[in-house]
């Protein structure tokens, strides 16, 4: 690991940037410097400075998502994104959401609450896991709309697995069919390139904090303009119901205000950009195809030492990559439950390196990262470990 420019214990092979990110040194320094301004006169800051600032985040991140700075609202994390859509929808009874088998835990508990309050229903898409083929995920979820289905909950990027999900087909296929799509897209931004504008998806939620490496608490979301007088934030506060601003649109004002919170973390966004984009030749993107490459050949070195083949086409692995384990005696009894390979790795080799229980227990999947930070060797290092 190269851990110099990051925070990051260098004794440890953290090969699991997926679940909350890691913020480099320069970020979190900036957002230090943002949070002594604001506290010099809160009021100051709060009443004048902070809109045109965030407003200015938010045209950052429509370069980078191709979208416009008007349809993003600034969210702390991708589980609101996906409550605030979820929570805002009119259903009714005998409606159908649809999910897939890999919706990420958090995000199936709300589609399923949400559902049950309603007196509706959740069809699951049953993905392969192996997987030979993108357009096979695209058949099961197709097949998995009924008249009745209402919306789509889609991963961009699964979580336990890391796959690419073929968003565009889903989307068009599901549009064809009268179904709009909520894509949970929170390991999307900084890990793939986004077209939200052309995608035309209903919605879609990323965070920052993990492939941009801001510090936590910094996601966005996207709500097509036609829907936007739908979705209003979890927390209603000033900006709902009050007209004569001048703000660009409700939807705006909804989101800009949700109560006394740290907007440091976004105000970080640019910095972050500006950090990841220098460490490559070819900038941000430059630094995504470095990490595909490298995930492809720690995947290759993992499925070597197991003596398995690769479970799903290159053309679906980004930034994460995930090998089957043999089969192994393990029930979680809780969502954070560890498995003890994962224990053992981290407590006798301090690797850092998470087993989903996918598709359960006892055969679950192993996760590895690719940030800037990794090199090959820490993937050598958890393969001789490993076996
Ligand atoms: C696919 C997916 N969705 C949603 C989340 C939730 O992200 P957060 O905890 O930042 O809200 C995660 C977190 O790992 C995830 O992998």
């Amino acid at each position: 690991m190269n851990t110099e420019l990051w925070l990051l214990d260098p004794q440890v092979t953290f090969l699991n940037h997926g679940s909350f990110g890691a913020c480099p040194q320069r970020v979190l320094e900036t957002q230090q410097r943002w949070q002594r301004i604001l506290e010099r006169d809160p009021v100051d800051f709060f009443l004048h400075r902070a809109e045109p600032l965030m407003h200015e985040v938010r045209e950052t991140l429509a370069g980078v998502m191709n979208c416009a700075a008007e349809d993003l609202a600034l969210i702390p994390n991708a589980t609101t994104g996906i409550n605030t859509v979820l929570r805002s929808l009119d259903l009714q009874v005998g409606d159908h959401l649809l999910g897939i088998s890999q919706t990420y835990g958090a995000c199936r508990s709300t589609l399923d609450w949400v559902a049950q309050r309603a007196g509706a229903q959740v069809n699951y898409a049953q993905l392969p896991w192996p997987v030979e083929d993108p357009d096979q995920i695209v058949e099961i979820i197709l097949k998995t709309v009924t008249p009745k289905t209402r919306l789509a909950l889609v991963d961009s990027i699964t979580s336990p697995t890391g796959l690419v999900l073929p968003i565009r087909a889903i989307v068009d296929g599901l549009k064809a069919r009268g179904v709009e799509t909520l894509i949970d897209g929170a390991h999307a931004l900084g890990m793939v390139p986004l077209h939200l504008h052309d995608l035309g998806a209903g919605y879609f939620t990323s965070n920052a904090h993990k492939w941009l490496c801001t510090p936590k608490g910094s996601a966005v979301l996207h709500v097509r303009r036609d829907l936007q007088d739908g979705i209003k934030p979890l927390n209603l506060s000033h900006g709902v119901g009050w007209s004569g601003q001048a703000y660009a649109s409700p939807f705006r004002m909804a989101f800009d205000w949700t109560g006394t919170d740290d907007p440091t973390p976004f105000l970080c966004i640019p910095e972050a950009l500006r950090f990841l984009s220098g460490l490559y030749e070819g900038g941000l993107e430059g630094l995504m195809n470095r990490n595909r490459s490298l995930a492809l050949k720690a995947r290759g070195i993992l499925c070597d030492a197991l003596g398995i083949s690769a479970p799903a086409p290159d053309s679906m692995i980004a930034s994460l990559a995930a090998v089957p384990l043999p089969a192994m005696e393990w029930t979680p009894t809780s969502p954070e439950d560890i498995s003890p390979l994962q224990k053992r790795l981290y407590d006798e080799h301090l690797i850092q390196v998470p087993i989903f229980p996918f598709p359960s227990g006892s055969s679950p999947v192993l996760r590895v990262a690719v940030q800037a930070y990794n090199e090959l060797r820490d993937y050598e290092y958890l393969a001789e470990k490993l076996v």
